[in-house]
């Protein structure tokens, strides 16, 4: 089965091919970073327009790649959200209107579980259950997966997204943005020795709370500078990242350990950094538990995730009907 999938949460406009939920024959990505990135950050009203002036050619060129006709498609899916409103009305209106045009079957998707689903692309082995840690600049949740389409949200963010808080003390620092990259190089050359805080909020709870962490590194910025001190990027970097990295890690693995699964499974842009994954590949080498993360390409926003993921959800029996129906974007 070929899936043609649309993909406009944010900013990125993409469109893939992809056969069978596994299977990736084209997957285009047009970023907007570039244009984004004096702002600091997405502007979500650019967002929009940009989808719109480039999910035609992005179309064409996914057929391209491909080698295929759009009578060789047999399912269109399109990211639901969550995500910024009007972006996703451009690649969900173009994917429905395909659907229209070619009278196939639609089904929307959500968004978060199409990043746990670019780990079923990267890894031909993996099945579901386990539990899915998905953080990405919009998203931290802490979900329990029993199947290829039923999921459970135990925890999620009571403030800022991990990515987010990335991107903002990267700002702060003035080294550029999306933070996250960044941050995980310096942090090589960089040592824990600012003591920021760990907030595990309640015992029994899986939120989390990054906020008071991203007002720490910016008030221990604002006393060095009163100071006259100059403290080393690399430091900051090193000692911000350990902190976020020892709770995601910390409860992705009470949660395995809790409802007695033996994967964790990353996704989402901050999956591509590397000391995360190290750490959690550490724990996991330590308490006999899998760790799963997507190739770096498909970590950040990508419509082959959402294809597979709907996949999914079409062969689970879900109606072109009941995805219409579906009552908010969200979870
Ligand atoms: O999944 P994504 O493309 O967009 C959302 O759905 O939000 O994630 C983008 C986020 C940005 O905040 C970026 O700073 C972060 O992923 N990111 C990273 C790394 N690469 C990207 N964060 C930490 N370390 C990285 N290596
Ligand atoms: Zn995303």
């Amino acid at each position: 089965m070929n899936v043609l999938a649309f993909e406009s949460s944010c900013d990125e406009t993409s469109v893939a091919i992809v056969r069978d939920g596994r299977e990736v024959l084209s997957n285009v990505i047009a970023s907007q970073i570039s244009t984004h990135v004096k702002f600091g950050g997405v502007v979500p009203e650019i967002a929009s327009r940009m989808h719109v002036e480039q999910i035609n050619a992005v179309m064409r060129q996914a057929f391209n790649d491909a080698d295929l006709k759009p009578q060789d498609i047999d399912l269109v899916v399109g990211t639901m959200g969550p995500g910024l409103v009007g972006a996703l009305l451009i690649g969900l209106s173009a994917a429905k209107a395909t659907a229209l045009a070619l009278n196939k079957p639609f089904l929307g998707v959500n968004h978060i579980y199409g990043h746990v689903a670019a780990n079923y692309i990267s890894h031909a082995e993996l099945k579901p259950p386990f539990t899915g840690l998905i953080v990405s600049g919009g998203h931290t949740y802490l979900i329990d997966v029993d199947d290829f389409v039923h999921f459970e949200l135990v925890g999620q963010t009571r403030d800022d997204a991990a990515g987010e808080v990335f991107d903002k003390v990267a700002r702060k620092m003035g080294i550029g943005y999306p933070g996250g990259p960044i941050i995980d190089k310096l942090a090589y050359e960089g040592e824990d020795n600012l003591h920021f805080p760990r907030v595990m909020l309640e015992e029994d709870s899986y939120d989390f709370s990054f906020s008071g962490l991203k007002t720490a590194v910016i008030n221990t910025l604002h006393s060095a500078e009163q100071r006259g001190d100059t403290l080393k990027h690399e430091d900051v970097a090193r000692s911000f990242q350990d902190a976020v990295t020892d709770v995601l890690v910390e409860k992705a693995f009470r949660l395995a350990r809790e409802r007695g699964r033996d994967t964790i499974v990353l996704s989402g842009g901050v999956a591509a950094n590397s000391h995360l994954r190290r750490a959690l590949e550490e724990r996991g080498d330590e308490a006999s538990i899998r760790i799963f993360y997507p190739d770096l390409k498909l970590c950040t926003d990508n419509a082959a995730m959402i294809a597979s993921a709907g996949y999914y959800l079409y062969q689970s029996g879900q109606s072109t009907a009941k995805a219409y129906a579906t009552p908010n974007l969200g979870l």
